[in-house]
């Protein structure tokens, strides 16, 4: 083993014998503390200055480039690890919101680091039917801690105060989950029936089978205002951005073991053609 002298004298050399390109991270804790040593000085005649601040700021990158990476993998978990409720690393919270033009309402939380993502639709175990009137879907419906959809006026009031994300999360009843992001996510007002106004870029393990939805209108079984000459949502059981119909449906029928083949269920057809077992929608505001 080196003592601490002769490591210092080794680390000189093990730099400057280093492509530049190679990992630095094994050498990181062996750099030479500034003013340690005497024999490094006696050893490199002056030069030392100049390599103990290349040093240093070699040392300045791979703590950045280790917090960029940290970053970058937090991110990209989001989607990975699905507990019932929040991400892995997201604690769920209930919050009161306030949103001008509605009364202040409790939302459940995904917490992160940056800002949180608020829940605005989840199923999981098909206690409550999502066969609702429009009147329901418009003011919302269901239990805030279980299954329940948000409301359109709610949707249409944030999103039009400032732009948002959408991040949906599904799970198969085998366990796989997959998860869709859409970066620009706008909801119309009732005048305009609460169209799927904007969508932005699709990012995802789920495929986008949301943008076959895009400018379409909500429908519900008592207020059809697809382009099918069927009632979309009577016949696949929830309201939704029907179109002729749909690509995806995630207010559909709730099957217990995701059984149904036909497009009754919670339908996401870029993924597979089962009805999926738990969803969530949430929302967050692109600018904090
Ligand atoms: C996500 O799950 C995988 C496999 O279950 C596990 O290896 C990984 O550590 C998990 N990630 C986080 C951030 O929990
Ligand atoms: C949804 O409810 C409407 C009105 O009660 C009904 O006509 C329709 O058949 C239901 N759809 C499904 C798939 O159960």
């Amino acid at each position: 083993m080196f003592n601490r002298m002769h490591s210092s004298f080794v680390v000189f050399f093990v730099w400057f014998l280093f492509p530049r390109d190679h990992s630095l991270g094994s050498a990181e804790n062996n750099f030479p503390q500034s003013g340690s040593n005497q024999i490094l000085v006696a050893q490199c005649n002056g030069y030392c200055d100049e390599l103990n601040n290349k040093i240093r700021s070699l040392e300045d990158t791979v703590k950045e480039l280790q917090s960029r990476l940290e970053n970058s993998k937090s991110q990209t978990n989001l989607g990975e690890n699905l507990s019932d409720t929040c991400p892995s690393g997201s604690p769920s919270g209930m919050y009161q919101m306030k949103v001008p033009g509605v009364e202040p309402f409790q939302v459940t939380q995904c917490k992160s680091a940056a800002a949180g993502w608020t829940v605005i639709q989840r199923r999981l175990d098909g206690s409550v039917s999502f066969n609702q009137s429009w009147t329901n879907y418009k003011n919302g419906f269901g239990n805030e801690r279980g299954e329940f959809f948000i409301g359109l006026q709610k949707l249409h009031l944030m999103t039009a105060e400032q732009p948002h994300d959408l991040f949906i999360q599904l799970k198969h009843f085998n366990g796989d989950t997959v998860y869709a992001h859409f970066d620009d996510f706008k909801v119309g007002s009732e005048k305009e029936l609460y169209k799927l106004e904007r969508l932005g870029q699709f990012s995802g393990t789920a495929g986008d089978s949301l943008k076959y939805h895009k400018d379409k209108k909500f429908s519900t079984f008592d207020n059809d205002n697809d382009d099918s000459r069927k009632n979309c949502a009577a016949e696949h059981g929830g309201g939704w951005w029907y179109h002729n119909c749909l690509s995806s449906s995630l207010n559909g029928l709730y099957f217990k073991e995701g059984e149904t083949y036909t497009l009754n269920g919670i339908h996401w057809g870029n993924w597979k053609y089962y009805s999926f077992t738990f969803v969530q929608m949430m929302i967050r505001p692109k600018f904090f």
